[in-house]
């Protein structure tokens, strides 16, 4: 059987092959404990400084500012929670927005529940935070910002510097999500501002699993793990040496050629996208068409459910649904209800996300497979 093509990258990404070769020594060979002191440790942890430096050298950073993690998921609990316990003596009120990842607003959620206040921004109908609202939002009590960089839905990327100037100007630290933008678009921790910043590392053609956390000093949160002291104390627990190795080459790669991959993806996305306008006659695009990820499509079709043209679509293309249908209801993401995308059009989204495996002809078959089905369920 040929397999759907696939057009989901930002769920996650294929092994780039330098990244398979980088893990491959220590699955086969190096299997050390990168803390002994003895010849078996010395490879491991060579590979684990490597790796630091290589994803420090992709935001730009020092290595030592580089804590190692399971994923987008724990760097953003890390940060957030982190930073919360660190701070709580000197108030306790998050700003977050409404159209953050569920590792960003379940932790807010959960800090409720400790007696922290979260305010959740508004964003407008291209998904975006304004910073006057930011700078309206903040408070004496005020201890972090929590602002994603590019929404994984429909791409939009946030005015993360300038929300950082505002963090900055009231001494509240300013964290990021980021696992949808490394590697895809620039990530310069200095240009961005910011003193946390999250990484996931199967976003960017490496493992899943692995993540790193950005922090600069004197950013300190509190510490995540308890243990042995592994991350100079920060997350304790024996290193995940192979899948760290992996990240570190995938941050390595993704820094060659990003403006390249940058402008391939753009015209793969905008290719998609006019074939359907040019085809279909109630279509359109969410997001904000300036600022957004050179990869990511959300568009809407008036209508119909998003799982049913899914359904359809299923043995030529595999895409990502904007709502999802149970017992007859439809149940439309927190990111699209945010932006205010009305429900006829919200419930027939589909993310198309391309990547550095995808090609032009790929493209071409499944804008086709999409219209056929369009077409056969609005007739
Ligand atoms: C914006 C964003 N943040 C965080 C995550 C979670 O990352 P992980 O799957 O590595 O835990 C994802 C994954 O979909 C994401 O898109």
């Amino acid at each position: 059987m040929n397999k759907p093509i696939y057009l989901d990258y930002n769920a996650t990404t294929p092994h780039a092959p330098e990244v398979i070769e980088a893990m491959r020594p220590f699955l086969e060979e190096h299997f050390g404990n990168p803390s002994s002191s003895h010849w078996y440790g010395i490879e491991p942890r060579r590979a684990v400084e490597k790796a630091r430096a290589q994803v420090a050298g992709l935001l730009q950073c020092s290595p030592e500012e580089i804590i190692f993690t399971s994923g987008g998921t724990e760097s953003n609990n890390h940060a957030i929670k982190g930073m919360a316990w660190a701070m709580r003596d000197r108030g306790r009120h998050i700003i977050t927005s409404a159209v953050e990842h569920p590792a960003v607003l379940e932790v807010c959620r959960s800090l409720e529940e400790h007696g922290f206040e979260t305010t959740v921004l508004p964003v407008d109908s291209r998904g975006m935070v304004a910073p006057v609202d930011v700078e309206k939002a903040v408070r004496p009590s005020t201890i972090l910002i929590t602002i994603m960089h590019a929404n994984n839905e429909v791409g939009t990327i946030q005015p993360i510097a300038e929300i950082s100037e505002i963090a900055g100007k009231h001494a509240i630290a300013m964290h990021t999500d980021a696992a949808q933008s490394v590697g895809k678009i620039p990530a310069v921790v200095a240009d961005l501002g910011v003193d946390l910043l999250s990484i996931a590392g199967h976003k960017l053609y490496g493992p899943k699993g692995i993540g790193a956390l950005y922090v600069r000093h004197p950013a300190a949160p509190a510490k995540f793990c308890h243990g042995a002291g592994q991350e100079r104390g920060w997350r304790a627990g024996t290193e995940n040496v192979m899948h760290i190795a992996g990240l570190g080459k995938a941050c390595e790669s993704a820094a060659v050629n990003l403006r390249q991959h940058m402008g391939k993806m753009q015209a793969m996305r905008d290719r998609l996208f006019d074939e359907f306008a040019g085809s279909v006659a109630d279509v359109q695009r969410n997001g904000n068409p300036e600022q957004t990820l050179p990869n990511t499509l959300s568009v809407s079709f008036k209508g119909i459910e998003a799982d049913k043209i899914l359904e359809k679509i299923a043995d030529t293309v595999a895409a990502s649904g904007g709502a999802a249908c149970h017992s007859g209801t439809v149940h439309i993401s927190h990111v699209l209800k945010a932006m205010g995308v009305h429900e006829e059009w919200a419930k027939g989204t589909l993310r198309f996300s391309v990547g550095r495996m995808t090609t032009m002809e790929q493209v071409d078959r499944a804008a086709e497979a999409v219209i056929a089905a369009v077409r056969e369920m609005t007739r």
